[in-house]
Formats: structure tokens, sequence, C-alpha cells
């Protein structure tokens, strides 16, 4: 689903060029769900970005269904780490605009954006413009967006990070069933800073080094799905998470996340 070869990104500024992604060799398998870690300003949203086709590779290439990418695709499901919403607006406008966008019946689609909404906890805030909304309702509107046309790839830059706690743990639960109930027919790339989140959700998880960044650890999740939330009680995974943060530990310096 996605190949990177030999991937890297060179920002040029008034500065200087700040070298943010070194080199990265990756690959993920259709129906996998891929974590990636790293400490703060590695180059996760930028590696992200380029597999949106947003932001071009300096060097090497990635590639998308086989296709070297060169643009942003309506095929794919983007969530962005600061939910980015249209004011002017409403909660299931903003559901339905990547619809409008691909000149699709508005119709056909509002039904499964309310059920969506419905499903984040959001019924009854249809019609509330972002501003009247909460960060946290706001960036799960967004999730909403993302999933509207049922895209075969998430790609996902810490959307739970605004959330409370326990909003946060009803959202990996909701992620994990759709997840499930998809059955291998969707792939998604996930950027988070917690390592607890990224064993729950993940197949296999991804630590990157510190700026300029390459792929340190590709460690697989092995815990059978569906996954369920007392998973995370389990000794297996608290084995894991420690383990995982070791690497992280040694891999950052003592800057682990
Ligand atoms: N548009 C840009 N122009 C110049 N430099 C940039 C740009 N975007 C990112 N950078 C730099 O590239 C590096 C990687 O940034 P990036 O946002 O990808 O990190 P990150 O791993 O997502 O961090 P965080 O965990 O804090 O979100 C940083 O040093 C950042 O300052
Ligand atoms: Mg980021």
């Amino acid at each position: 689903m996605i190949a990177l070869r030999g991937v890297g990104k060179t920002y040029a500024t008034p500065r200087g060029a700040v070298e943010a992604v070194a080199h990265v060799e990756a690959e993920v398998a259709p129906g996998e769900f891929v974590s990636l870690l790293g400490p703060s300003g590695c180059g996760k949203s930028t590696l992200l970005m380029m597999m949106a086709g947003l932001e071009a590779p300096s060097a090497g290439e990635v590639r998308l269904r086989g296709e070297r990418v060169t643009g942003p695709s309506a095929r794919n499901g983007l969530i962005f780490q600061d939910a980015t919403l249209l004011p002017w607006k409403s909660a299931l406008e903003n559901v339905l605009f990547p619809v409008t966008l691909m000149r699709k019946p508005v119709k056909d689609y509002e039904e499964r954006a309310r059920a969506l909404l419905a499903q984040v906890g959001l019924a009854g805030f249809e019609g509330k413009r972002p501003a009247e909304l909460s960060g946290g309702m706001r960036q799960r509107v967004a999730i909403c967006r993302a999933l509207v046309d049922d895209p075969d790839l998430l790609l996902m830059d810490e959307p739970f990070s605004a959330l409370d706690a326990i909003t946060r743990d009803e959202m990996n639960e909701a992620l994990v069933g759709i997840w499930d109930r998809a059955a291998g027919a969707k792939t998604a790339v996930f950027v988070t800073h917690s390592i607890r989140e990224a064993v729950f959700l993940s197949d296999r998880v991804l630590v990157m080094t510190g700026r300029p960044s390459s792929i340190a650890l590709d460690l697989p999740v092995p815990f059978p799905r569906p996954r369920r939330a007392e998973m995370q009680e389990t000794p297996e995974f608290n084995a894991l998470v420690r383990r995982l943060k070791a690497c992280i530990a040694d891999g950052y310096a003592g800057k682990a996340a």
C-alpha cells in the first residue's frame, strides 16, 4: 500500500537548510495499522505530509497503491495535528466537505455523516459551527470528516492528543472497532507520542530517531484482533510497552516521549 524508498526532506528556510528527514525506508502492507513514534520535531508530520502528497520529498520517492505520489489524492483520509475546520460551516457541513469537493451528491452521505458524529459523541452538535465547539470536539469532527467517504488509507497525525484522557480512550476503542470491522480493507499510518496508544492500535510500531530522522526500530505488535480495551491490562501488553519505552529511551538518548 505504501512504499518509502530512501525518502528525505530538507526544508529551505531564510536561516538555511533544515534537514528534517534523513533517509527513510519503509513499507506498509494493505490492511496494516502502523504507528510512528519519535521525539518532538523529528519529522513525523513531515513524513506523513509526504505520504499525503502535501510536501514533496527532497530525496527518494513515496509510492501509494503502487504509484508514485505527486500530489494530494481524495482517496486518502487525512487527519492533521491541528483540526482545520471551515469556521463558517456547521459540524455536519464540515464532515460532508470532502464529498462536496469531490462533487458527489451530499444527500447520499448525510446519514453516514450523522452516524459518524453520533459515534464520536457529537449527536446534537451537527448544526454547531467550530467556534461553538471545544477543541476536542473540533478534533472529533475532523476525524469524522476523514472517514466520511470510507477511505482505504488513513493518514493520522496525533489525532487524539488534544482530547481529555477519557475521551481519548473512547476514541481509541472506536478506532480499533472501525479497524476490526474493516477486516483488512483499510490501511493506516498513525503518528502519536503515546506508546500505549501505539501498541493498542497497531500491527507494527516504527520508532524514529531524532532529527534528521530515520527509522530506528520496526516492532511488530503480535496481539490478535478484534482488540478489546481490557487487553491493555494484560502482562503481555505491559511488557511490550516497557520494551518499547526502553528502546526509545536508548534511541533518544534520554529524550523519551
Ligand atoms: N514548512 C517548514 N519549513 C521549515 N522547517 C520546517 C517546516 N515544517 C517542519 N519544519 C522543521 O522540520 C522538523 C520536523 O518537523 P515536523 O513537524 O515534521 O516534526 P514532528 O516530528 O511532527 O514534531 P511534533 O512531534 O512536535 O509534532 C522540525 O525541525 C521543524 O522545525
Ligand atoms: Mg508533528
